[in-house]
């Protein structure tokens, strides 16, 4: 596959979507073929099943929200993600296969397993991973502030800790941690710095003035 794929990752809150749609911006600006994608995937029948879980107040199994965790993810892959790298695309996606490491891993799974799973099964692996690091008060007093209520199956202090832990301990050449605490323009700033250094794909900061003057 001859893409790039960027992953927007952290807990609730941390102002992915925001970045995400920056990024998407200046990327087209630079002249790329940019597709933008989320996971909980809407376009997958078990993606539906949990964006309706999330908003009513019953959780269900682990186990079985594990099972549509998978499910919405190679639907996403199929339909999504591979068919835009395979074209050479940029995608950049808001949660991928990170999420389900940290949160279900936060739910009780072991975290390094499903990490393994996730490699061994042939998911596309991320060019690069932002991972938009806060603390989860931060984080949830964001997500109120944006949605009026947090989503209490997934929403919680306690999971978001323990979800938050798991994204810093994941020890891969692609993750890059960002810390979300900044405003909106110095996260923005340092977003475009890593993707930059990472991926190229965005003009220096030399050419960009160039450009201008
Ligand atoms: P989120 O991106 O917050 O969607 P929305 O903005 O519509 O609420 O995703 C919903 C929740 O799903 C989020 O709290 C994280 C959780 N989640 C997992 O537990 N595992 C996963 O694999 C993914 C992709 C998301």
């Amino acid at each position: 596959m001859n893409g790039c794929l960027i992953v927007f990752e952290g807990i609730d809150g941390g102002g992915k979507s925001t970045q995400l749609a920056l990024l998407a911006e200046a990327l087209r600006a630079a002249g790329h073929d940019v597709v933008t994608t989320r996971e909980p995937y809407g376009g997958s029948p078990a993606g539906r099943r949990i964006r309706e879980m999330a908003q009513g107040n019953e959780a269900v199994s682990p186990e079985t929200e594990l099972a549509w965790f998978l499910e919405q993810r190679r639907d996403h892959v199929r339909e999504v993600i591979a068919p835009a790298l395979e074209r050479g695309a940029v995608v950049l996606s808001d949660r991928y296969y990170l999420s389900t490491i940290a949160y279900q891993g936060a739910r009780g799974f072991e975290w390094q397993a499903l990490l393994e799973q996730h490699e061994s099964e042939g998911f596309p692996p991320p060019d690069l991973v932002l991972l938009f690091d806060l603390d989860p008060g931060a984080g949830l007093a964001r997500v109120e502030d944006r949605k009026g209520v947090a989503e209490p199956v997934f929403e919680e202090t306690g999971l978001l800790s323990r979800a938050r832990a798991i994204f810093l301990a994941v020890d891969r050449p692609y993750m890059v941690q960002i810390d979300a605490a900044g405003s909106p323009d110095r996260v923005a700033e340092a977003v475009s710095r890593v993707v930059q250094d990472r991926v190229g794909l965005l003009p220096s900061p030399e050419d960009r003035d160039t450009k201008e003057t």
